[in-house]
């Protein structure tokens, strides 16, 4: 029997991996059978504080667990850029402190990271080899978790993704269903471009990754890249609003929200590594969406 901790278990991963472990299906598939009898715990910051680091070993000890998924961040990339502190500690050193608590009881754990960890310099997509560079203190911060984690547990998945939207939490999809009801027009950025991912096939992919040890690092996004405004205007089409999307360059939106973290332009990830070790499942972002909006439309704002 397999015993998992997830962390940051309100957020909208922790939520898409509750879901699959209690259904034991994902939208693109079954979860693997290993998980059937497997007991799960989920925590957030107000039962584990992951940048407690004696708490942390303590948890981790007394339960014994076998694997940790940890989708506990500070994910809000402006908000980083003004508590830089603050995100080191979530993003950086909590990420050390479960990795710490896995080797010293030979668990293995998936780290969740960011597309934000490249400088999107490049026009073509990124592979789990290329250099590295963030822009922002959201990045650096995850970029620091990474390699912290990585290096204190030989038994490491990092797990870079993007631009991620789930059933519950706050998200891009969510915000711009919420805008294009009430507005004729919104205005969203044209030349940042990534690739929209869901979480619930964010969750499916981690789950079959984790039964490995094919450990490192790994790229997994929804398949295919485009703009914030791209994205935004299939939001609308699919979501059948008539709202327009006016497109702008990120220099016209930092002049209106100078405050804002610098985004790379071309953060596009290929899953390289999956398609390498247990295979690229992940679907086109348009399918992902239009199943995301078509589930939306039935439950409605889970978190209304
Ligand atoms: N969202 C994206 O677009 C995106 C893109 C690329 C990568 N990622 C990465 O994917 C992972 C999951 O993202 P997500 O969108 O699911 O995040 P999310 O919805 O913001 O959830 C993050 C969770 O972490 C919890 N948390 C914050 N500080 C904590 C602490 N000190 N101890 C324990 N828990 C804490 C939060 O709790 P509170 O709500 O109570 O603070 C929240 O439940 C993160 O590692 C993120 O960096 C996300």
């Amino acid at each position: 029997m397999m015993r998992i901790l997830v962390t940051g278990a309100s957020g909208q991963l922790g939520n898409e991996l509750h879901r699959c472990f209690e259904t034991m299906q994902a939208e693109i598939g079954p979860i693997p059978a290993a998980y059937a009898d497997a007991v799960v715990d989920y925590t957030d910051a107000a039962e584990l504080d992951i940048t407690d680091r004696h708490a942390v070993a303590a948890f981790v000890k007394r339960e014994g667990y076998d694997l940790i998924i940890n989708c506990a961040g500070l994910t809000d990339v402006d908000g980083c850029e003004r508590n830089s502190t603050l995100a080191f500690a979530v993003n950086a050193d909590g990420a050390a402190n479960l990795a710490e608590a896995a080797a010293h009881i030979g668990a293995k754990l998936v780290h969740v990271s960011t597309d934000y960890v490249f400088p999107g310099t490049d026009p073509g997509e990124r592979t789990e080899d290329d250099a590295t560079g963030p822009l922002s203190v959201y990045g650096r911060s995850k970029l620091e978790g990474e390699q912290r984690a990585l290096a204190a547990n030989p038994q490491t998945f990092v797990v870079r993704t993007a631009w991620l939207y789930g059933y519950v939490g706050k998200n891009f999809v969510k915000t711009m269903v919420r805008l294009g009801g009430s507005l004729d027009e919104v205005t969203v950025v044209d030349d940042q471009r990534g690739n929209p991912t869901s979480a619930n096939d964010l969750a499916y992919e981690i789950l079959k990754l984790a039964l490995t040890d094919h450990y490192g690092i790994y790229h997994c996004t929804n398949e295919g890249t485009c703009s914030w405004a791209d994205f935004a205007t299939a939001i609308m089409e699919g979501a059948h609003l008539t709202c327009t999307v006016r497109r702008c360059t990120s220099a016209e939106y930092k002049a209106t929200h100078p405050e804002s973290a610098d985004r790379p332009a071309f953060s596009s990830l290929a899953n390289a590594r999956l398609a390498a070790t247990i295979g690229n499942e992940m679907r086109p972002w348009q399918e992902a969406l239009a199943n995301y909006l078509d589930t939306f439309a039935e439950l409605g704002d889970i978190n209304e």
